[in-house]
């Protein structure tokens, strides 16, 4: 299973979500591949946001070493899931997409919990408290994503 998170920066959420999925792939001893990439490119081979390696420190996740990296289209063929954080993200991916089967693979990550098309808020203008209401958010549906991997659901 080789699972990709979109956000816009490459930065914060994506990042988050990428080392957080990591970890918990780890605990289970699931063998998966998991990558990121954004759309901004002002932070290109950047490690991520301080404030999102901050908060990942204090849960036991180390992403110092993640590089900011764009998507490209070559990602609807490299990886089998790819979920995106927003609306934005998803006319993104949308614009890059080649045809039906390339969005097929394409949704919000917190659909993950409820089938629902919500957006992981883009914590990057505001305080550290944000962060810590994002890690939650992405925690929560890293957990399912895991879950459904086990269950063969995915
Ligand atoms: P992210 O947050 O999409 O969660 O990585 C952002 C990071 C940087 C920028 C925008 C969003 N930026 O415009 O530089």
């Amino acid at each position: 299973m080789k699972i990709l998170f979109v956000c816009l920066g490459n930065i914060c959420r994506s990042p988050l979500a990428e080392g957080i999925l990591l970890a918990k792939a780890a605990e289970k001893g699931l063998d998966i591949e998991v990558e990121s990439a954004g759309f901004e490119s002002y932070h290109i081979n950047e490690p991520p946001d301080e404030r999102a390696v901050k908060i990942c420190d204090r849960y036991g996740i180390d992403i110092k070493e993640n590089k900011c990296r764009l998507f490209t289209v070559e990602d609807f063929d490299k990886f089998d899931r790819i979920y995106v954080m927003d609306s934005g993200n998803y006319r993104d991916v949308q614009y890059f997409s080649r045809h039906e089967e390339d969005m097929q693979k394409v949704s919000y990550l917190l659909s993950v919990i409820d089938g629902k098309n919500q957006a992981v808020p883009d914590p990057y203008y505001g305080g550290e408290e944000g962060f810590e209401n994002v890690y939650q958010l992405i925690n929560n549906a890293c957990g399912k994503i895991v879950e459904k991997i086990e269950q063969k659901q995915l």
